[in-house]
């Protein structure tokens, strides 16, 4: 059977690359009618210093903008990590067959962690162990995620493995996670450099398109994103050595769900100057109603509240026989 987990963090805002890389296949898989889980993790968020005043409502700003991009909570189980607590179990459990040497290579580890990597927290050393347990603990088959994720998901299938092998002697307990990276667009780069991931942690504004931008914003950003003075080429092979300029048109043809050979056509020889406008209108275009509907759901947060809680229920149901099983497999004494 195939079951679909995925999660974000309520880390500030949610951006073009989250849109691109993950929420748009997260809604197209719910309606091809794969039984999805959506979670908010927000154990995650407070790995690198977080603000206990905004840690709430930027739960619910996340659950909105699923919502507002069109994740059904008729459809798909929408609901915080916090608010099921076999994940923190299950990671435990897995932490003591997840190796040093294996999350001490995890390039996010490395990112985050900075120069100053004995300052950061064992939590944020950790995270991709709690992150094979978010998976896990639902038996996930799929997991839809951006680029950035393959390396931690090929640690949740070696935590896997191993657990099955030592614990259950070789049977598949826990499914082999298959990452799904999918689209035009699985690694959207910032807009100030072609060579930089689009991220909420980067200090300018202006190299993200977030979801809450109004239009004048996004065609702000565009305008202002940094381009080269060639003319767009007339063959994809072309772009390998324009790292902005294939940027915005993975963009492009992610948002117009068009193949980026189809973009290039029918952009060639154009310049930045008439390709820009066009991208500008279809970002407001396919934007514009997820930050209007992000705002009205924003507005009822009882509401919002009110579907979280039928979430955690349902995802509870699912998760704790999982973590029971795990423990009798791990041989734990039990009542
Ligand atoms: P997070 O919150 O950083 O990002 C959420 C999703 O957005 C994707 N993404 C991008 N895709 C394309 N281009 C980009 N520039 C870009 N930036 C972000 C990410 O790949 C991700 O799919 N560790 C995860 C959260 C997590 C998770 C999980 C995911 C925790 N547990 C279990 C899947 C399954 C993270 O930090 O994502």
């Amino acid at each position: 059977m195939k079951r679909i987990l995925s999660c974000m963090q309520p880390t500030n805002r949610l951006h073009l690359g989250n849109y691109l890389g993950a929420l748009k296949n997260w809604v197209a898989l719910q309606n091809e009618g794969a039984e999805c889980l959506y979670g908010v993790v927000d154990l995650h968020a407070i790995t690198a210093g977080h603000d206990p005043a905004e840690l709430a409502q930027s739960t619910r700003e996340i659950a909105a903008a699923y919502i507002a991009s069109g994740v059904d909570p008729k459809k798909s189980t929408i609901f915080v990590q916090s608010s099921v607590l076999a994940h923190s179990e299950l990671m435990w459990l897995f932490s003591a067959i997840a190796q040093m040497g294996k999350l001490e290579r995890m390039t996010q580890f490395k990112d985050k962690a900075g120069k100053h990597k004995e300052r950061a927290s064992v939590g944020l050393f950790a995270y991709p162990v709690l992150m094979a347990a978010d998976i896990l603990v639902y038996k996930a088959t799929h997991v839809p995620v951006g680029e950035d994720q393959k390396q931690h998901l090929e640690l949740a299938r070696e935590i896997a493995s191993t657990f099955n092998h030592k614990f259950c002697g070789g049977d598949e307990f826990f499914p082999m996670p298959e990452p799904v990276i999918t689209g035009e667009a699985t690694r959207v780069m910032s807009l100030r450099n072609g060579t930089e991931k689009m991220s909420k942690s980067a200090e300018s504004d202006m190299s993200r398109i977030n979801l809450t931008d109004d239009a004048d914003l996004i065609a702000k950003k565009i305008t202002k994103a940094t381009s080269d003075p060639h003319p767009l080429p007339d063959n994809i092979k072309d772009l390998e050595e324009r790292p902005e300029a294939d940027n915005l048109y993975s963009i492009y043809a992610a948002l117009s769900g068009k193949r980026k050979e189809h973009v290039v056509k029918e952009f060639a020889g154009k310049g930045f100057g008439e390709f820009k406008p066009a991208l500008a209108d279809l970002c407001v275009e396919k934007l514009s109603p997820i930050t209007a509907r992000m705002s009205e759901l924003m507005a009822d947060p009882a509401e919002i509240d009110k579907i979280l809680r039928a979430g955690a229920e349902k995802a509870n149901t699912l998760a704790e026989p999982v973590l029971k099983e795990a423990m009798d497999k791990m041989g734990f004494w039990r009542p």
